[in-house]
């Protein structure tokens, strides 16, 4: 079984922490079946499910109908929820809707994004029991404050500022950071600075671990491919060719074969025919 004491026994251990996002039942089963313990449901589905422009249309209802099909698909993983934009803005609705992505989505711990201003959520989440991942960096519900999806924390100011959110938030109670798109120098720095886990995306290989998205390893999200994902495999491609083929089948008539449908007995065949009807 996966949860947090595991995710910091191996940082402690130094072993890397392997993290994807899954959406739903298959890509959970998916993951586990290649090896990954820690699932991600990220507030990224809105983008690669449901063809959203950004994460910032994202709802609790959305969360919880992929949430719940991934716990489906679920063995042993540790399941990580994404608090959708606008879910955590007090802690009374961070409260009510963490409660409900754990009791009733099943999910094990919840990520939210945001500095030091959400470390008085953090410390009420965890003391009621909700275990926190922070993320730090290029928060992507903030994609209209930040004005577009660009490497963060590059100057002096704003690296010692996002170092002392990781700090406060690890204070706060959070078991984990994401860090995602920051230099790779100031992630390291974070990372040894730190107790608790940090998980890069595209934040270079000095973090705890590392998380990728689903529909980017598996050359499922084709539009555009970002400089931190590496596509492991050619699902859409792959897909595509085998959609391509059963529709010459059919046409052709080679699909269905033999091997694809049962026959009649020729004598049930002989009484039907000569049935009236
Ligand atoms: O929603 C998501 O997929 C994420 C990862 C990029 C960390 O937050």
């Amino acid at each position: 079984m996966y949860n947090v004491k595991t995710m910091q026994q191996a940082k402690d251990a130094g072993q890397k922490i392997v993290m994807l996002t899954v959406y739903d039942f298959l890509s959970a089963q998916m993951a586990q079946a290649g090896g990954i313990n820690y699932l991600l449901v990220g507030d990224s589905l809105g983008m690669v499910c449901l063809g959203y422009e950004s994460t910032v249309s994202v709802t609790m209802a959305d969360m919880l109908h992929h949430l719940k099909a991934v716990k489906r698909g679920t063995k042993d993983g540790f399941i990580v929820a994404d608090m959708p934009f606008m879910s955590y803005y007090s802690s009374k609705t961070a409260l009510s809707n963490a409660a409900l992505l754990m009791s009733e989505g099943g999910a094990q711990a919840v990520k939210l994004e945001g500095g030091s201003i959400f470390a008085p959520t953090v410390r009420d989440l965890v003391n009621n029991g909700v275990p926190v991942m922070g993320h730090l960096g290029l928060t992507p519900q903030s994609v209209n404050v930040l004005g577009g999806y660009k490497t963060q924390a590059t100057d002096t100011k704003s690296a010692l500022r996002l170092m002392q959110d990781a700090i406060t938030l690890q204070e706060a109670g959070a078991f984990a950071l994401v860090l995602e798109m920051i230099p790779a120098e100031l992630a390291e720095l974070v990372s040894k600075k730190l107790r608790i886990p940090t998980i890069g995306i595209g934040a270079g290989p000095h973090c705890d671990g590392q998380v990728q998205v689903f529909g980017d390893l598996a050359g499922l999200f084709t539009a555009f491919q970002p400089l931190h994902t590496h596509r492991y495999a050619s699902a859409f491609t792959d897909i595509k060719t085998g959609i391509e083929k059963y529709v010459s089948e059919v046409q052709n008539h080679l699909f269905p074969a033999l091997s694809n449908y049962q026959t009649l007995n020729p004598q049930v065949l002989v009484e039907i025919n000569d049935a009236s009807f």
